[in-house]
């Protein structure tokens, strides 16, 4: 087994500096279009034998030094009883949405062991096949509500604003919910194997840090503890809070191992703001259309500008874009390696 992601997030020596990619498994690649074309997305994540596949194919072809499970954050959404659509090109949407006390005590805390066992068993599965460790993950429970309140993605965020400032009663009691559920699915992905585990914030950096402390921090900080648990077996836990940079001392609070960096923020500013702490990140998707050597030059870049880090996990400050060719996304890998290992 390859220890140096691990190892790297706890602050250990490595011998060079890890990197993995946020939505390492997707459109990009050519082979999970071969696997996605002719099955529903939420059906394929709802089938091991496929996840598993697609989760391999970016170890094999790019050899990243972590792997993470194929399925997506609203899954846990929909196993709590909120109607789930993948519309080609609008991205998810939820028909009912949830905007009062009635729509949020229809939703239930499902038995992840059951009710996800899907989830559970492509982690089984991939335990079995892999030689990197295997990270799990959610959204958290701020992101998730996002999409629940507003019915989908969202620019203005207009509706989830209205119930916090509004109505802060029925959003806590959102929050308490999607907190409880999460707990659960997340321990029963350690369970089944889980190696790590990444909770997912995409949109809290569109909150006023004071908002983000009341409204997102305490239960991030609930779920990590959670995560701790002496009969659980100790993973590492990753906070990224998207578009963060506002939220980098609030964030080192969350009880998070690692904390990740999207490409707004310099690193070694984030890294002197999160203190004792691992980081990830942060080079921008988009970067990975420079020219050779002006890629090779931003990549440097960062691994130097992180070297006073206690850890450090090479990442995309966000997920791969679907029109990237692979072989940049190899580029990048390797020269993460090779730089790193030379230092
Ligand atoms: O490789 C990996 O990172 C693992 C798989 C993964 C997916 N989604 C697969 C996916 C992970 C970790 C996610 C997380 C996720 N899903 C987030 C948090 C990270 C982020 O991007 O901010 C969010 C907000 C979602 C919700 C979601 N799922 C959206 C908004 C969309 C549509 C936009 C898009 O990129 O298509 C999805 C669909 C989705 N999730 C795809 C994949 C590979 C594309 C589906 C397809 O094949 O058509």
């Amino acid at each position: 087994m390859n220890t140096t992601f691990i190892d790297a997030c706890y602050g250990r020596k490595t011998e060079y500096t890890p990197v993995w990619m946020m939505r390492q498994a997707g459109r990009y690649l050519p082979e999970y279009k071969a696997v996605r074309e002719g099955i529903d997305f939420l059906d394929l994540c709802k089938t091991p034998e496929l996840c598993v596949k697609i989760t391999l194919q970016p170890i094999e072809r790019l050899g990243v030094d972590a792997a993470i499970l194929f399925s997506d954050i609203l899954t846990l959404m929909e196993a709590m009883g909120a109607p789930l659509e993948f519309h080609e090109g609008r991205g998810p949407v939820f028909p009912q949405t949830v905007r009062c006390k009635a729509d949020v005590d229809r939703l239930v805390v499902p038995e992840a062991a059951t009710e996800l066992s899907f989830v559970m068993e492509t982690i089984r599965l991939l335990r079995g096949e892999l030689k990197v460790p295997l990270i799990g993950f959610a959204g958290a429970p701020f992101t998730c509500s996002t999409y629940l309140i507003e019915g989908g993605s969202s620019k203005a965020f207009w509706e989830t604003k209205k119930m916090m400032y509004t109505a802060p009663e029925i959003f806590h009691l959102l929050q308490r919910k999607i907190t409880d559920a999460t707990i659960d699915y997340l321990q029963e992905q350690i369970r089944a194997g889980a190696q790590a585990i990444q909770l997912f914030d995409s949109w809290a950096g569109i909150l006023a840090p004071m908002d983000f402390a009341e409204y997102v921090l305490p239960y991030v900080q609930e779920i990590m503890a959670a995560l701790k648990a002496p009969d659980l077996p100790r993973v590492p836990l990753i906070y990224f809070a998207n578009n963060g940079a506002t939220l980098l001392e609030l964030s080192a609070q969350s009880g998070a191992d690692v904390i990740g960096l999207d490409w707004r923020v310099d690193i070694a500013y984030a890294i002197s703001k999160v203190g004792n702490k691992a980081v990830q990140g942060n080079l921008d998707p988009f970067a990975l259309m420079l020219p050779e050597d002006k890629l090779r030059q931003r990549v440097t870049t960062i691994l130097e500008s992180a070297k006073e880090a206690k850890g450090h996990i090479f990442n995309l400050g966000h997920g791969i874009n679907q029109f990237t060719p692979p072989s940049q996304a190899k580029l990048m890998i390797d020269t993460v390696h090779e730089f790193s290992r030379k230092r």
